[in-house]
This record gives structure tokens, C-alpha cells and sequence, in this order.
């Protein structure tokens, strides 16, 4: 990423380019991966666990495992039949808990309705949760040690991409996170406090948005809701960073033919942000290698090494 904003002399809009960070941040994993197996003869392992034959569900966990082996981690991909019950779940949690060469374990959610998630992501060792879901991770993210937290993915994504933006000092920043999930948009607030931006999280009930909006430096857009984020609801100077991936109808590409779109309306918001992540190709990518950059970290931590640098 380049090109200072107040310096910029074209209307149009910095494009983060969320691959190339995302492939940067793979590589240095990879080779922090083999420092690591070096120096420890330890190898990160990652266990990521499928349960149905959801097809979306595959190809992400594919998607995981293929990522996992180019960072040179030990990857183990637990294919588990729709109707397996609860108990036996939580047994395989419990001995990917229990496996010395596992440091990161993955249930890929949505779960089938017979098993309770919570009860499933609470099982999995705290230590070894690199989606960050985990209460103690939560806690832990919420009172600023993030040393010793595992932070979620996405949010931890936006929050890399923002620091090589702005350069490491965010503080004092005017930031608006819109959308209050457990995933993104809570662990998203926390991430820009700890940075000492200001910080506002939106969402269904928040009155005036578009003024709200148009005030911040940092707008982090993750509501699932297409195109949402009007152009000019962005202020110039202001970074937008678009969490949503929604696929739309597009009859323009032929019948039946869909694109993915993002909260924000991109060909709008090009021409009033500084910056702004496109979709796909922004966050999407970023989400997967952060999933590497965690699986690292607890390797790392594990190992009783410093925590790998990004
Ligand atoms: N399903 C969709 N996104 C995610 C994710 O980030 N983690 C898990 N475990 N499941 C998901």
C-alpha cells in the first residue's frame, strides 16, 4: 500500500490490496515457521474440524488445510458425519486438546442444530483457540493482553491492514465499527480501543448513521448487508475497511448469475475514501492468514519462544 492521503491529487480512492498483505503475512509465517523448527524442533499444527457436508463449509476448510500446509504447519482435517453426536464432538475436542503436535484447533461453525456451539467452542483449549471465539480469549482481548490472547481472525486482519495504512500509531483516531457481532464488530472495538483510537460501534438502532459516519477517520464496515455503507457516507481522508462478503443477483452477468459485493458500496465509496478495501480481494484474504498468523503464535507461546512478529 501506498500514496499519502493528503498528499494524493486524484479523486479515486487507494485500493488496500488485501491478497498481496495476505500473502505477505503467509510468507512470513512460513519462514518464522521454519525459524521456529530450528531453533525448537517444534512444527505448528493445525486441526481443523468439519462437521456435514456443507459446500461452503468444504471449501473454506480446504481452503484452510492447503493454506496450513504452505506455511509448512502439521495439517489435520477431521471430516465428521452430519448426524455425530454431541458427546462425540466434544471427545475429539478433547483429544485434539490433549495432542502435543496440535497447537491450534478449528471447528468450523455453523454446527448442525443438534449440537450446542457454545458448549463446543467452550471445550476447546484456550490455548489452542486460534479463532479467538473462547470466553477466556474474549477476556483476555477486552482487558489489552493481547500478548497473551488469541484475537479472531477477521478483526485481526482489519486491524494488521489499518496499522500499515496509518503507520503504527493509530491513536487518537476517530473510528466506527458498524456492527456488533462476537466475531467481528465487538473484538473489532477492542482491537482500535487498544490502540487509543475513539471509538463507536453501530448498529440495527443507531440513529443518523450517514452523519455518524461521515465524522470518522476509520470506518470498519461488518453488518452482512449489502452495499449498506452509502459513498458519501464516507468523509475524504477516511479509511474504509469492508468486512461484509455478500453474493448478489446479477442478471447483468447472465441469467442466473451472481457477484459477491461488500457492506460498503465500492463504486461509490472509490470516489470519497482515502482508502478502502475492495471485495473480494480485501479482507477475504487476510481472515485465512491471520488463522496461519495465530496457529504460529501458538506454536510459539507453547514452545516457550517469543511470539512471532507481523
Ligand atoms: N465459519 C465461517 N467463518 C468462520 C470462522 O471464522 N471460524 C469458524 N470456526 N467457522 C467459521
Amino acid at each position: 500500500m501506498t500514496g499519502d492521503p493528503a498528499t494524493r491529487d486524484d479523486a479515486s480512492a487507494e485500493i488496500i490490496d488485501g491478497k498481496a498483505v495476505g500473502e505477505d503475512i503467509v510468507a512470513s509465517v512460513r519462514a518464522q515457521t521454519e525459524a521456529l523448527r530450528a531453533a525448537s524442533n517444534v512444527t505448528p499444527g493445525l486441526a481443523v474440524v468439519l462437521v456435514g457436508a456443507d459446500p461452503a463449509s468444504q471449501v473454506y476448510v480446504r481452503n484452510k488445510s492447503v493454506k496450513a500446509e504452505a506455511c509448512g504447519f502439521k495439517s489435520e482435517q477431521h471430516t465428521m458425519p452430519a448426524d455425530m453426536s454431541e458427546a462425540d464432538l466434544l471427545d475429539l475436542v478433547g483429544r485434539l486438546n490433549a495432542d502435543p503436535s496440535i497447537h491450534g484447533i478449528l471447528v468450523q461453525l455453523p454446527l448442525p442444530d443438534h449440537i450446542d456451539e457454545t458448549r463446543v467452542l467452550r471445550a476447546i483449549d484456550p490455548r489452542k483457540d486460534v479463532d479467538g471465539f473462547h470466553p477466556i480469549n474474549v477476556g483476555l482481548l477486552s482487558t489489552g493482553a493481547l500478548e497473551e490472547a488469541l484475537v479472531p481472525c477477521t478483526p485481526a486482519g482489519c486491524h494488521l491492514l489499518l496499522k500499515r495504512r496509518f503507520g503504527a500509531d493509530l491513536s487518537g483516531r476517530n473510528a466506527l465499527v458498524i456492527g456488533r457481532s462476537n466475531i467481528v464488530g465487538k473484538p473489532m472495538a477492542q482491537l482500535l480501543l487498544s490502540e487509543s483510537c475513539t471509538v463507536t460501534v453501530a448498529h440495527s438502532r443507531t440513529r443518523d448513521l450517514p452523519a455518524l459516519c461521515r465524522s470518522m477517520d476509520i470506518v470498519v464496515a461488518a453488518v452482512g448487508r449489502p452495499e449498506m455503507v452509502r459513498g458519501d457516507w464516507i468523509g475524504p481522508g477516511a479509511v474504509a475497511i469492508d468486512v461484509g462478503i455478500n453474493r448478489i443477483d446479477a442478471p447483468e452477468k447472465g441469467p442466473g448469475k451472481a457477484r459477491l459485493v461488500g457492506d460498503v458500496c465500492f463504486d461509490e465509496a472509490v470516489g470519497h475514501a482515502a482508502a478502502i478495501t475492495p471485495v473480494p480481494g480485501g479482507i477475504g484474504p487476510m481472515t485465512i492468514a491471520m488463522l496461519m498468523a495465530n496457529t504460529l503464535t501458538a506454536a510459539c507461546r507453547a514452545a516457550g519462544v517469543d511470539d512471532p512478529r507481523f
